[in-house]
């Protein structure tokens, strides 16, 4: 599969390197959005790792995901700062909102729910980050519609 083809190109460009795996796995999740799985053979032949090796680190890192995500990415910090500002509340009416668990994508693939351990913003939580953009003092409603919102 093309994905697979464009996995074995990294994982080869990298193969020279020491611990490489780490930067081939975000390369791969950088150019295909995901880390689909059937890269993971090819990867693994590369780089001579097994494929437990590799899946090992892949489910270790919560960065990295398997599934294609949504259109957007929604970031919620779950934090300490952000928890005495009512994260867990706001946590709790985004995913009845969106009908999506932690790590999960709407029927409708326009967002993907991910938490986050703490953005920097903790002056001014609850915090969140839709795409790239940070959200201060976020609430359901502003985060759903920010989410949602279909850029040109
Ligand atoms: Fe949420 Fe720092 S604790 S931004």
């Amino acid at each position: 599969t093309p994905n697979a083809l464009r996995a074995r190109e990294i994982a080869a460009a990298h193969a020279g390197m020491d611990g490489p795996l780490l930067p081939v796995l975000h390369a791969v999740q950088h150019a295909l959005g995901h880390i689909p799985r059937e890269t993971l053979a090819p990867m693994a032949e590369e780089l001579d790792l097994s494929l437990a090796e590799i899946h090992g680190v892949i489910s270790f890192y919560p960065d990295f995901r398997t599934e294609p995500g949504g259109r957007r990415m929604l970031k919620l910090c779950r934090a300490e700062a952000c928890q005495a500002m009512g994260a867990e509340a706001l946590g709790d009416e985004l995913r009845a909102r969106l009908g999506v668990d932690w790590h999960g994508t709407t029927a409708d693939g326009a967002v993907t729910l991910e938490p986050v351990y703490c953005l920097g913003l903790c002056a001014c939580g609850p915090a969140a980050l839709v795409d790239e953009t940070p959200v201060a003092r976020a609430t359901p409603e502003r985060l759903e519609r920010l989410a949602r919102e279909v850029t040109g």
